[in-house]
């Protein structure tokens, strides 16, 4: 006997049988027995918005899925860039389909000089990195007129080539900006994570990259690569629904994520850990998120209510970092910050634990990136998650994104003429 629900209308006493597919309810049915009676649910808390076979997130058991691949076996074996082909394509590639991949990528990787000097170079002198990011992301869209044929499937392949290639270019451009030094060209000859690297540290020729610490760039960039339907995912999907190109479309989801409660948290942690200051301050921090006075950023998820699996292998991943870089001096706060919580009833009755932007803040702050490019970070790899998502649902043919609402304005009245208002 398939499972099913059976919705009333209790003015009528009329009676739909909805089936449970793939644990969802067909909103269509809703809708025809109750027409003109909105399902109200304004923070998505309730809706799936599309269905979707690229990650599984499973919030009660702390699961996270890539194509079906564990997250904590990827962290471990795989590659950033070998993650962002599996999510694109659904399998992992052979060895011919991840060389064809990485020399598609690397040779993409660089931006066009008219981006830099006139426009990103435009910006004031002490902008945003993320700010700079958001807007360059849409800026892109200007370069390659040909990507708003959207509908044809190698058009669609080759921007999200050069996205991918190009949001570490960008995102190593937006600091370089920042810090008044002159810009570093992709190369080549490097890895992903070096390359990303290489272009934000480089200064003359004598800067070699750890590999320890491009190891832990790549682990963190597969952390980050995708997470279903976030806000800036969601995003992305929305503005894509209406059939923008992908690069306008990917402004949208890097502002969504721009926001502290999405992937600003990261910046928002350090932060928190600095103004915090001490070991002995952590209690009465505790004492007034309890009092609803603060929020502890990097702590609970909307879908997590179990540790963040993401969040355990940055811990990890912050330990083998802090013997290349030393230990950052705000690990022990933290420590006790998470420790605490997660031994007091407000935090365990919520359940809220460690999402992946409390330990990621630490990491890039001991490997020397400044707060503001923490969220540029994690943007880098969602890219490649946003036009997973963004390619899958012009795959699906998806109408435009048009919720409704309850409208809660005025009633119908007359206009009154300036002179004659009280
Ligand atoms: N600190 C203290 N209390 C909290 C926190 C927190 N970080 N998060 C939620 N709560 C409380 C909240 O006050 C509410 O309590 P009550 O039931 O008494 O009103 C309860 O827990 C449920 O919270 P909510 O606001 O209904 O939860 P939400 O699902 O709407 O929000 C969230 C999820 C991530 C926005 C929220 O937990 C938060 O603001 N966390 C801090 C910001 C953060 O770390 N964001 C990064 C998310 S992970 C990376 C990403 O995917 O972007």
């Amino acid at each position: 006997m398939p499972e099913s629900i059976t919705i009333t209308d209790n003015r009528t006493g009329n009676s739909v049988e909805v089936p449970i597919v793939d644990g969802g309810v067909d909103a269509n049915a809703w809708s025809k027995l109750l027409p003109g009676v909105w399902f109200f649910d304004p923070s998505f808390g309730a809706t799936a918005s599309t269905s979707s076979a690229i990650t599984e997130l499973d919030g009660d058991n702390g699961i996270l899925r890539y194509r079906g691949y564990p997250i904590e076996q990827l962290a471990e074996h795989s590659t950033y860039l070998e993650c962002a082909y599996l999510l694109h394509h659904g399998e992992l590639p052979n060895k011919a389909q991840a060389d064809a991949w990485e020399y598609d990528i690397t040779h993409h990787t660089f931006i066009h000089e008219q981006l830099r000097k006139r426009f990103m170079e435009g910006f004031h002198y002490d902008a945003h990195p993320m700010g700079m990011f958001v807007s360059t992301l849409g800026a892109l869209s200007t370069l390659y007129p040909e990507a708003k044929e959207i509908e044809d499937p190698a058009v669609r392949k080759q921007q999200i080539v050069r996205l991918i290639a190009k949001a570490p270019t960008i995102a190593a451009c937006c600091y370089r900006f920042s810090q008044g030094l002159p810009f570093v060209y992709p190369d080549n000859a490097l890895d992903f994570p070096t390359n990303f690297l290489n272009m934000m540290w480089r200064i003359g020729s004598d800067y070699e990259v750890d590999p320890v610490l491009a190891r832990a760039m790549d682990v963190l960039f597969m952390l980050h690569a995708d997470h279903e339907q976030n806000c800036g995912t969601t995003a992305m999907r929305v503005v894509g629904s209406s059939h923008a190109d992908p690069y306008s479309s990917a402004a949208a989801a890097a502002a969504g994520l721009y926001g502290p409660r999405h992937g600003g948290a990261n910046e928002q942690v350090v932060r928190m850990l600095t103004e915090i200051g001490s070991y002995d301050q952590v209690d009465d921090f505790i004492a007034g998120a309890k009092k609803g006075e603060r929020r502890i950023m990097g702590f609970g998820h909307r879908v997590y209510k179990n540790y963040d699996p993401r969040a355990k292998i940055v811990k990890e991943t912050a330990y083998k970092v802090f013997e290349i870089t030393g230990k950052n001096p705000l690990l022990d706060i933290a420590l006790k910050l998470e420790e605490t919580a997660l031994n007091d009833e407000y935090f365990v009755n919520r359940r809220l634990y460690p999402n992946v932007d409390f330990y990621s803040g630490l990491i890039y702050q001991a490997m020397g990136f400044p707060i503001e490019m923490f969220t540029v970070l994690f943007a880098i790899p969602r890219v490649a998650g946003w036009l997973a998502h963004w390619n899958e649902l012009l795959e699906q043919d998806q109408r435009i994104s048009r919720p409704r609402q309850i409208y809660t304005g005025e009633a119908r009245r007359d206009y009154v003429p300036l002179t004659q208002r009280g």
